[in-house]
């Protein structure tokens, strides 16, 4: 049986990991993060409670396991909070990456790192292919971009997965998102303000786990966009959050970024080509629409 690390499994991406390779029933699933398990389903699978910047125990744990795969979905982010905390964000950002990818090498691991849209300055007019060069804005961007430079220049077996703006539920619902930010905010008729100056393509947490699946299955390696297939303004996505789940949209006040004063610049428009990953990955293609029905039935089990 195949031993799998999943680093961050308390992350909203790392409990789908878990609990998609548990249903699998085909891999040991050793799974690391701070604190205690914040997951309801403790069996079935090996936790660590671990910070994974303290890097000799980072290192002794790897090299006693010594997986065949390391999933690596720990990271800060919090855009705002890496642009005011440059250095705690490269220390897990970039330099646990660095430890990770040595690990590699010595033991012959296949890595798959999780990176963003935002190592991208959103100017360009098309769709952002991997082949793209990067021209980050933020910090956060800036510390992505160099995981994958160190990555792309080790000898390793490497999958990197560039996706955007994800959502979904963690099991103790302590994580917001931009799907259960707007859908709180107008159950409770609160105003909020959205910007119309940012375009994205929505990233459903369950799919997101399933392409790191996928990446394994089909030996995939290189770099993949992984996201839904349409492009949108932050604020049509909230309308549509709206009307999915009935709510009254005129809580939702169209403003742009400029108003918001934020740490971090944010890219403008970041449109994903995704036949590189429907082609080598098998990626299923969704829409926002669909995927947020199906959250929406997901949800309906929980209230
Ligand atoms: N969410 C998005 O919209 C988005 C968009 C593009 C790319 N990505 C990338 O996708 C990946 C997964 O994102 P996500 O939304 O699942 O993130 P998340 O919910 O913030 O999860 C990250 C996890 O990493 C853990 N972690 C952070 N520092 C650690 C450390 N020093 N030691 C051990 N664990 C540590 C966090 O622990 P705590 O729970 O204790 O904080 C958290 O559980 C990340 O690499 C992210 O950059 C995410």
């Amino acid at each position: 049986m195949d031993k799998i690390i999943i680093t961050g499994s308390n992350g909203l991406l790392g409990q789908k990991l878990v609990k998609l390779f548990l249903s699998k029933n085909d891999c040991e699933i050793h799974a690391f993060s701070r604190g205690e398990n914040r997951m309801t389903n403790t069996d079935g699978y090996t936790y660590y409670n671990i910070d994974i910047t303290e890097k000799e125990n980072l290192e002794q744990l790897v090299n006693k396991i010594q997986p065949r795969y390391i999933i690596n979905t720990a990271a800060m982010t919090n855009v705002d909070a890496c642009e005011l905390q440059q250095l705690e964000c490269d220390l897990i950002n970039v330099e646990v990456v660095d430890t990770l990818v040595r690990l590699c090498e010595i033991n012959n691991i296949h890595l798959i790192h999780l990176s963003t849209d935002f190592v991208f300055d959103g100017q360009k007019n098309g769709i952002y292919t991997e082949e793209d060069s990067p021209n980050p804005i933020s910090h956060y961007g800036l510390s992505k971009v160099r995981s994958e430079k160190i990555i792309l220049s080790a000898d390793i077996k490497y999958t990197i997965l560039r996706t955007v703006l994800v959502y979904g539920l963690v099991d103790r619902k302590d994580r917001s998102n931009i799907v259960l930010w707007v859908k709180k905010s107008l159950e409770d008729k609160m105003q909020i303000n959205v910007v119309t100056d940012q375009f994205r393509m929505p990233t459903y947490a369950e799919d997101l786990a399933e392409a790191c699946y996928l990446s394994i299955k089909n030996k995939a390696v290189g770099i993949y966009n992984v996201s839904s297939n349409e492009l949108m303004s932050i604020y049509d996505i909230a309308l549509e959050i709206a009307d999915t789940f009935d709510l009254d949209a005129s809580y939702i006040n169209p403003i742009e970024t400029s108003a918001l004063n934020l740490a971090a610049k944010r890219p403008f428009r970041t449109e994903f080509d995704l036949k590189k990953s429907i082609r080598l990955l098998s990626l299923p293609s969704y829409s926002f629409k669909e995927r947020l029905q199906v959250f929406k039935n997901q949800l309906s089990m929980f209230e």
